[in-house]
């Protein structure tokens, strides 16, 4: 069983979608550790209603980014993390700790990258009238949401749609590929093969 470590900064529903879907035996994992950067959000609140250890670890502004990321990269060690999962985490992790766990780190971003990467994703994609709109689960690698794809759901983008509604019927989407995701990086079956992620069946 996997031991996973989520990284949160705000409301946690992807954390939740993993919390459930472990509950529901689709999700074969555990999760060790919550590691936010603000203190006082739901998404903590979640993890401790279903008893998981938090650590709240806050931002101290970008001059301090390496040694906040040391002290995280410490966290993950002593907890012998398999998998990190960046589910809502608003900071650009140090080049570092990304080469101190490769192919171990995760991310789920509300676009069918690579159109619209970074931030307000949602409100880009209908600003740029795509009919088509989605989320990515993606390896994380040095660039910003660039890294190899591991699953992508499409939503159709309507014309009465606001960036509200439209991101609602995203995160549906999002809570249902992320344990996908998580899954099937665990279960090991999987190589890189340039920018592929290939899945042998
Ligand atoms: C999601 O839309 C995710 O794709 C993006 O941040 C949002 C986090 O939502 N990276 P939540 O905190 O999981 O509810």
């Amino acid at each position: 069983m996997g031991r996973l470590a989520i990284l949160i900064s705000g409301r946690g529903s992807n954390l939740q979608a993993l919390i459930d879907a472990i509950e529901r035996g689709i999700l074969d994992a555990e999760i060790a550790v919550v590691i936010s950067d603000r203190p006082d959000i739901l998404g903590l609140a979640r993890a401790e209603k279903a008893g998981i250890r938090t650590r709240v670890l806050p931002w101290q502004g970008d001059e301090h980014r390496e040694s906040y990321f040391e002290a995280m990269a410490q966290v993950l060690h002593d907890e012998k993390i398999d998998l990190i999962v960046l589910a809502g985490f608003m900071r650009v992790l140090s080049r570092n700790i990304i080469r101190e766990f490769p192919n171990k780190i995760i991310n789920i971003h509300p676009s069918l990258l690579p159109a619209f990467s970074g931030m307000r994703a949602q409100r880009q994609a209908l600003k740029y009238g795509v009919k088509l709109a989605g989320c990515t689960v993606h390896f994380v690698d040095e660039g910003v949401d660039t890294g190899p794809i591991l699953i992508q759901r499409a939503v159709p983008v309507y014309s009465h749609d606001t960036e509200d509604t439209l991101a609602q019927r995203i995160l549906a989407e999002e809570h249902v590929a992320l344990p996908e995701a998580v899954q099937m990086v665990l279960a090991g079956n999987w190589r890189i093969q340039g920018r592929r992620v290939i899945c042998e069946h």
